[in-house]
């Protein structure tokens, strides 16, 4: 395919009929009617935009579909690479059960700090345990095997995650990246580690893969998920 026909940053918003104000409409009603229960974690949301923290954390129902994606595979320990302010983290706290484990890794201490603080006053406190720095950093320092890893983080290293995530694996281990598809056409270090990433999703024999485009609130994007044989 050539890269023109890709989407880059900025690309247009408007496809046929549907503009991204429907798409995001659409979003909202489908959040109240089908995820209601996601009403709860609300306040992770408006302490990450309290605190200043960039408005990027996965929406109410990509987060119920990482939480059910978590519960279909029975997941119990999770390894998330992209904390921010611990909305996806709370979603995946929820879905490993009070048993579970969730390990977040994190590079900025201001960002950890308001995801501690959000999720202890949630209740999921004893879950989840926030590494700061660098992923890079923590990933050799991490014992496996995970049974759900989500790749949220610098885009750039994605490559460099899905290598330990698939090291850090078990057959049956899911995998999902986030934002696959909106800067997929750039000619930048992140497109470089999006594509990288997908290309060892769709050549490693160990992985299952396949990929979706999504609109929404978020815009045009789009995820990745595996399973590890
Ligand atoms: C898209 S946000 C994560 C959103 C979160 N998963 C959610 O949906 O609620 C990406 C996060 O990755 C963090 N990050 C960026 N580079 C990183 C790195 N090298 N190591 C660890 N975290 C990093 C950013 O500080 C930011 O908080």
């Amino acid at each position: 395919m050539p890269a023109d026909a890709l989407p880059a940053r900025g690309a247009r918003r408007t496809v046929g009929t549907m503009s991204s104000e429907k798409w995001a409409e659409v979003d909202t009603y489908l959040e109240a009617t089908v995820a209601p229960d996601g009403a709860d974690l609300e306040p992770i949301r408006a302490a990450q935009a309290a605190g200043g923290l960039p408005d990027i954390a996965v929406s109410p129902t990509q987060g119920k579909f990482l939480y059910l994606l978590a519960r279909i595979a029975g997941a119990r320990r999770i390894l998330e690479i992209g904390t921010l302010g611990g909305y996806s983290t709370a979603w995946l706290a929820r879905a490993v059960g009070p048993d579970g484990a969730v390990v977040t890794l994190e590079y900025d201490p201001r960002h950890a700090e308001v995801a501690r603080a959000s999720l202890d006053e949630a209740g999921f406190g004893a879950l989840v345990e926030i590494r700061v720095g660098p992923a890079v950093d923590s990933l050799p320092f991490l014992d496996g095997p995970f049974d759900l890893v989500f790749i949220d983080a610098d885009k750039a290293n994605n490559r460099v995650y899905l290598d330990w995530a698939v090291r850090l694996s078990r057959p049956g281990t899911v995998i999902v990246l986030d934002n696959v598809v909106r800067r997929l056409g750039e000619s930048s270090p992140e497109a470089e580690g999006i594509r990288s990433a997908l290309e060892r999703f769709g050549t490693d024999p160990r992985l299952d893969a396949t990929a979706l485009q999504t609109v929404g609130v978020k815009g045009w994007d789009g995820l990745a998920v595996a399973q590890v044989r």
